[in-house]
């Protein structure tokens, strides 16, 4: 056994729910009678997805899209590409990304070029939380959980090499900024 980063915690799980409850209420009001379809980005960003939807009281779609962007590193390449699509039609639907981290932003901005050519009837950004001092490439977060310091998280959802997904608080591993 080699010695491990041990995640410290940055927001504990009761936290995270009244900010995942204060989200769907935003939502709700705009979303209610749209039959939205929420696009979750995978993997970081089903835990969100799976809390959020199910204090959602309307008619809403789910559905899951896979993006390779940062390969094995911690670092975006940049070049990011679609792995798994789509399987519905958006044309003319409500489309709200559900993401778990708005990082250096080029996740994000590919994302909404790719879907805005399959021409919804309005696309808007749900995340989790955003690092915005690594902003590289400027995203409107219209739904936004928690502005997070430039560390590295993990836990709900989020991984460090596959690992740590499962952890109920949103943690941070690495040295104190
Ligand atoms: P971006 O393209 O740099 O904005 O990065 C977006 C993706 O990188 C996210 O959807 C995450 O999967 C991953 N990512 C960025 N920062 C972190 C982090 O601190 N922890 C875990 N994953 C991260
Ligand atoms: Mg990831």
């Amino acid at each position: 056994m080699g010695l491990k980063p041990k995640p410290q915690v940055l927001f504990g799980r009761k936290e995270i729910e009244a900010t995942v409850s204060r989200l769907a209420a935003e939502i709700r009001s705009d979303y209610h009678d749209k039959h939205p379809v929420l696009v979750g980005i995978l993997k970081g960003a089903f835990v969100f997805l799976a809390d959020l939807i199910r204090l959602l009281d309307f008619p809403l779609e789910v559905e899951f899209i896979r993006l390779s962007s940062y390969g094995k590193g911690k670092e975006s390449s940049g070049k990011i590409r679609v792995v798994q699509g789509l399987d519905s039609e958006v044309k003319g639907r409500h489309v709200l990304i559900i993401e778990d981290i708005v990082d250096s932003g080029l996740t994000t901005t590919f994302l909404l070029d790719y879907l805005l050519q399959k021409k919804p009837a309005s696309i808007r950004v749900c995340s989790l939380t955003s690092k915005p001092s690594r902003r590289k490439s400027p995203v409107t977060i219209s739904y936004l959980g928690f502005t997070v310091p430039d560390k590295f998280l993990v836990g709900y959802g989020l991984d460090s090499g596959e690992e740590f997904r499962n952890l109920p608080d949103i943690c941070f591993i690495g040295g104190d900024k």
